[in-house]
């Protein structure tokens, strides 16, 4: 095909719900990816926080081939046991915070978020759900009615009933909407699409403390943050944020859809025989590209590599906000989670525009922002060369 066939047919057939960019994505390796005409891109999305090893990761390769060529999916799925399955397991309990015990399997975050929402509410006996507004949890209709943003959720109404939000970062706000109603506090360690937005360890485990005063489950969202995003394996783990629930997926199987949601002994002893299933939880393949992709991260040290790719990213962006005050409101960052917010909309679209045109990826968010999440692996050359292009696109807007 050519890319005008693939826009031709996509156009055509696909429903509506992406503005799309018009470039149609052939192969990649590492940060970069081509197009069909074979012009070559970076990729400073990692396809939204997935491809946290880079495209076309051979250990990926490796895992899918050898994996798909013993079987993919269980007879009777999970229940029988797979080796691929309690391999990642024991691997993930290497990981996972300490007082967390015990795991399931998802496809994707909403899936995971949507699985700890209903599970919490069975082990509470309680009814209602706290979020926080700006956050995002899902597409589904309980994840996109704890999803704190209107544009996710006025078009679905009625949406589930019993969620209610407070406002991110405070805690007086949270302790005064907990009450013996209150089943689970959904939290992002760090707001992703709500624009980057980092709050104070004080606030994380004062939430974790309240909510465990409350009898309220904690259901720490890491879906974007887990897999040492930020650097630490578990943001919650690093700040011994001590949540009753983990949720996960996107960076734990490197771009094959894979999601998880991990919990304490005290929840999993409330749990019984019938409570949540699924056909393609935990299976084979998906169990053996996780394990890939974590063994990756860790024998690679890859944390180190983001701590120091982000001290670079977000020093670049100090200088840049020194150079263009008239063009840029405030910079944010933790690891290789990055926000630039420029002063308006119109600004942050013109410089994703020109990023484009210099053949970089970059991901508006929240309208006047441009978030930054490349590969966790990526390189200081690629990192700059992909900074070059970000910076020429503004210097460009200026212009
Ligand atoms: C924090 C968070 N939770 C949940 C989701 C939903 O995950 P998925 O798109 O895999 O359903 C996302 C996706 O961006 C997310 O950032």
């Amino acid at each position: 095909m050519t890319s005008k066939s693939t826009f031709d047919v996509e156009d055509k057939y696909m429903a509506p719900f992406f503005v799309k960019q018009k470039i149609s994505i052939e192969r990649g390796e590492g940060v970069f990816v081509w197009d069909e005409e074979d012009n070559r891109y970076i990729d400073f999305t990692s396809g939204w926080g997935v491809t946290c090893i880079g495209h076309a990761q051979p250990v990926i390769t490796e895992a899918l081939t050898d994996q798909s060529r013993k079987i993919l999916q269980n007879p009777n799925s999970g229940l029988t046991y797979s080796p691929a399955r309690a391999r990642l397991l024991e691997l993930m309990h290497t990981v996972l915070p300490s007082h967390i015990t015990h795991l399931f399997f998802s496809n994707s975050g909403a899936e995971a978020n949507d699985a700890a929402i209903k599970l919490a509410r069975k082990v509470t006996n309680r009814l209602d759900v706290i979020s926080t507004h700006k956050s995002f949890h899902g597409r589904t209709i309980s994840t996109a009615s704890a999803t704190g943003q209107a544009t996710h959720r006025e078009k679905f109404n009625p949406l589930m009933p019993n969620y209610l939000f407070v406002t991110y970062g405070d805690l007086d706000d949270l302790r005064q909407a907990l009450n013996e109603n209150v089943a689970a506090f959904i939290l992002e360690p760090v707001q992703g699409e709500g624009g980057v937005i980092i709050p104070s360890k004080e606030y994380l485990t004062g939430a974790a403390k309240l909510c465990r005063e409350n009898g309220t489950l904690l259901i720490a969202d890491e879906v974007q943050t887990a897999f040492c995003r930020t650097g630490p394996m578990f943001v919650t783990g690093a700040l011994d944020v001590k949540a009753d629930f983990i949720t996960m997926a996107k960076g734990i199987a490197g771009g094959f859809p894979f999601g998880a949601f991990a919990m304490t002994e005290e929840v999993a002893e409330k749990l019984e025989y019938g409570d949540h299933g699924g056909t393609y939880c935990g299976n084979p393949l998906g169990c053996a590209v996780a394990h890939a992709v974590i063994k990756y991260l860790l024998d690679h040290n890859v944390s180190e590599n983001v701590a120091r790719m982000g001290d670079i990213c977000l020093d670049t962006m100090k200088e840049w906000q020194q150079l263009y005050p008239t063009l840029i409101n405030e910079i944010r960052g933790a690891g290789l989670l990055l926000l630039i917010e420029f002063k308006d909309e119109e600004i942050a679209t013109q410089v994703s525009d020109q990023c484009l045109a210099g053949k970089l990826f970059v991901r508006q968010t929240q309208g006047n922002g441009i978030r930054i999440f490349p590969a966790l692996n990526i390189n200081e050359d690629e990192l700059r060369e992909g900074l070059a292009i970000m910076q020429k696109a503004i210097e460009s807007v200026i212009a």
